[in-house]
């Protein structure tokens, strides 16, 4: 194959989707449940991961065998209970920033529904403020929050050492839909979200500059879910 991904309509979309969810791992019932009660509680549950995304998190987890996690934006903490459940054997700390009162209430609903308060701690505030009160490494730093934010926060990552040696940053979204490509990359995106998107798109091709330019670090863009980009550190 030529190009690196296929050309899709949303409803071929749609089916890879459903096939690809089918023929993968499922994830756990837990999971489901709060992705269903997420569906029914919020307008905006389409920032929450979708299941092939939680079901690829539980497989990086068990892979990578993080000892500690940090995650940059919760929402309802689906992505959470991924990196929790699917770390019960290495019993790996998570860490989760969060700033909106609503998301926070919801978050911590979910951890006291599915037990996570031993191992998993949600920082309360904006993710700036918040990466300055965290020490220590992380084998395992998920960026999943304001897009203009995605720069800063991997830089200061990598400026104060928060990254193990051998860990990874994956970054979300990092396609804005596809407006980080070009503004006519989606024709299919609503156009109640397409100023959003496409301000969002300006940051993310600015993240994408810093990650190919800092010499520090080894990072691709993988034309997976919304773009997701991972970081490690240089060998
Ligand atoms: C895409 S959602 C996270 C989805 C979640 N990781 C998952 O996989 O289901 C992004 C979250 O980041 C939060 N957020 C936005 N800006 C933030 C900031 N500056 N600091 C901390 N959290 C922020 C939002 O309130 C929202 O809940």
């Amino acid at each position: 194959m030529l190009t690196s991904v296929l050309s899709f309509t949303p409803e071929m979309a749609a089916t890879v989707t459903e096939y690809c969810t089918e023929v993968s791992d499922d994830v756990t019932p837990e999971m489901n449940e709060l992705w269903d009660w997420t569906c029914g509680q919020f307008d905006d549950a389409d920032k929450m991961s979708s299941p092939l995304q939680g079901a690829t998190m539980m497989f990086l987890a068990t892979l990578l065998k993080p000892k500690r996690i940090l995650e940059i934006g919760c929402f309802t903490g689906y992505s959470a209970l991924a990196w929790y459940q699917a770390t019960k054997k290495t019993q790996a700390e998570i860490v989760t920033l969060e700033l909106d009162p609503k998301m926070i209430a919801a978050s911590r609903r979910t951890f006291d529904r599915y037990g996570l308060n031993d191992r998993v701690r949600l920082v309360e505030g904006p993710a700036g403020d918040s990466l300055k009160t965290l020490s220590g490494q992380f084998d395992f730093i998920f960026v999943d929050a304001n897009k203009e934010g995605y720069e800063g926060y991997v830089k200061y990552i990598l400026d104060h050492g928060l990254l193990s040696p051998q860990g990874v940053i994956m970054a979300d979204n990092v396609f804005a839909r596809g407006m980080t490509i070009s503004t006519e990359a989606n024709p299919y995106l609503p156009d109640k979200v397409r100023a959003y998107w496409t301000e969002n798109g300006k940051a993310l091709r600015k993240f994408n500059t810093f990650c190919k330019q800092d010499p520090r670090v080894d990072s691709i863009l993988l034309p997976v879910y919304d773009g997701v980009t991972l970081i490690k550190w240089k060998d």
